[in-house]
Parts: structure tokens; C-alpha cells; sequence
């Protein structure tokens, strides 16, 4: 039986010390980290993680605010909150949920984001400085599958990890985490896509397999090394034919790579719990003012 990676205790373990840093922050400094979020449109699921993240923020003691503008909402609307946040003291980080609405330019949007405020790590600068391996933003659902790693796998210098999605949210970002030589990190990184016309003949040279292409179920036995350890970023909402409700499952068909995995991540439970662990630290990182001197 494989060991079950519980990113849902992780995230509760981290979001406790938070709360501690968060106290220690207010004695000390009278700093209260602050996060603005910005849904644009009806998504249902980005609903859910924006609801997910301001409750997050709540129960460590951040301020936050939602701003929930309508899916008709223009590009300079957008960008008219970006500026007034990118100018308030007490917002540390902003958070624009993807995805957009097609009649806004999503690159022009996180581009206008204060670098320093940048808690999601994908303005250009931060994306830089993750390639150089200089200090800033790490995009968060990368940064927790990293630590879900450090504390369940350990030390990945000279590790086979194998991607399979080239996101800029996750895929690219993570390679980019795993290449970087610190003793941590160090890994051999593939990066796998649609391009593949064999899948299985890369990811069956995994020692750590990470499934985030967003395509429910992908990931079967025949993907899987014996004794490999599986990453399964995926969270996909289907209708279960059985019961006619909607359910959350992963990019890994869980009960047949579960017995070949020496470790692997649930869905849900697993990598979902990570990223908004890892979107409060990054928070209170831009809070305290420790993002570019060295992490
Ligand atoms: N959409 C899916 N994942 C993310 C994320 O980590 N951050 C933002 N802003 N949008 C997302």
C-alpha cells in the first residue's frame, strides 16, 4: 500500500504557525498582512477557491477583501483596481483569481501587479527570478507540492521527476523549482505535453510523477513506475453516473496507481489544501517585507 500524502494535515500544520507569526507580527511591528482577491465573471470553481482563500486569510488573522466584478467588467475597470491596491499600504498582495474573461488581457492584467505584492508569482519579474534562482514569488501550488515533497520523499538531487502539463501556473514553474541546485531541489526534470505521442514511455521513467493537465482520470497503472511516488494536481469537478451529483476527482485514476505508488497524493486532500497554505505564507512574506533579500 502506497503512503498517503495528507496535504490537508500540511496545510492545517502551516496555516497554525502562521497564526502564531501573524500574532508576533502585530506585537511586535503593528503589521496586519492584508490580501486583496479579484474575481472577475461566474466561474463556479474559481467562486469556490476565491470563497476558500478569503476564509483562509480569516482564519489566520489576515485582512482581506473580495471584489466580485461582473463578467461584462472592462480591461481599465481591471486595471483601476490593481493601481488602487498596488497603492494602499495596508494590501500586502493581490490576487487576481484566473481564469479571465476573453475580453481582458490577462498578461497586461498581471503585469500591472506590484511585483512586491505579487502572491501568486506570475508577473514576469518573479517568473525571471524563479529561472535565475534569485528571491521572490514561488507560484503556489509549485511551492506546496515542493514542501509536500521535502517532508515525504526528502531530498530530490538526482530524482527523475517527470511533468506531464507545461502551465504556466504549475508545470512550468515547478520544473523550474525542481532544476534549481539547492540541496532540496536538484532534480532531473522532464516536462511532458500534448506533443507526446507516447505518454506512458516518459512517465514510466519517473521517480516522481506529477499528473496537472487538468484531464480527469489521464493517469492510469500503465503511466506508473513500480515504487514511484505520484503527484496528482489535478482537481476536476465531474458527474458521477452513479449518483448524478458533481464530485471532485484528480488527473490520476487513484484506485489502479495507488498500489504501484510507493506515495501518493489524494483528490481532494492532497496538492488543493497546499496551494492556499502557500498563498497565506507568500502573504505574509510580502507583508513583512522579506521577499527579496533572501528566503
Ligand atoms: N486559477 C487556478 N489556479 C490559480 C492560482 O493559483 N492563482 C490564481 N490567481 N488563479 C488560479
Amino acid at each position: 500500500m502506497a503512503l498517503l500524502i495528507d496535504g490537508r494535515s500540511v496545510a492545517a500544520e502551516l496555516r497554525a504557525q502562521l497564526r502564531s507569526a501573524v500574532e508576533r507580527l502585530w506585537h511586535e511591528r503593528r503589521i496586519r498582512p492584508g490580501l486583496a482577491l479579484l474575481l472577475v465573471g461566474d466561474n463556479p470553481a474559481s467562486q469556490v477557491y476565491v470563497r476558500s482563500k478569503a476564509k483562509a486569510c480569516q482564519e489566520v488573522g489576515f485582512y482581506s477583501l473580495v471584489e466580485h466584478l461582473p463578467a461584462d467588467t472592462s480591461q481599465a475597470r481591471v486595471l483601476e483596481y490593481i493601481e488602487r491596491w498596488n497603492e494602499r499600504e495596508d494590501i500586502h498582495g493581490i490576487l487576481v483569481q484566473l481564469p479571465l474573461p476573453r475580453q481582458i488581457d490577462e498578461q497586461e492584467v498581471l503585469l500591472r501587479i506590484d511585483p512586491r505584492k505579487d502572491v501568486d508569482g506570475f508577473h514576469p519579474e518573479n517568473v525571471g527570478r524563479l529561472v535565475l534562482g534569485l528571491p521572490g514569488f514561488v507560484p503556489c501550488t509549485p511551492a506546496g507540492i515542493l514542501e509536500l515533497l521535502r517532508r515525504y520523499v526528502g531530498s530530490l538531487s538526482g530524482k527523475h521527476v517527470v511533468i506531464v502539463g507545461r502551465s504556466a501556473i504549475v508545470g512550468k514553474p515547478l520544473a523550474n523549482l525542481l532544476l534549481q541546485k539547492t540541496p532540496q531541489a536538484n532534480a532531473i526534470v522532464t516536462v511532458c505535453h500534448t506533443g507526446a505521442s507516447d505518454l506512458a514511455s516518459f512517465t514510466r521513467q519517473a521517480d516522481v510523477l506529477v499528473a496537472a493537465m487538468g484531464v480527469p482520470g489521464a493517469i492510469g497503472a500503465e503511466h506508473v513506475r513500480e515504487g514511484a511516488v505520484v503527484i496528482d494536481v489535478g482537481i476536476n469537478r465531474i458527474v458521477d453516473p452513479a449518483t448524478g451529483k458533481e464530485r471532485l476527482v484528480g488527473d490520476v485514476r487513484f484506485e489502479e496507481v495507488e498500489p504501484k505508488a510507493s506515495a501518493i497524493t489524494p483528490v481532494p486532500g492532497g496538492v488543493g489544501p497546499m496551494t492556499i497554505a502557500m498563498l497565506l505564507w507568500n502573504t505574509y512574506r510580502a507583508a513583512t517585507g522579506q521577499v527579496w533579500d533572501g528566503q
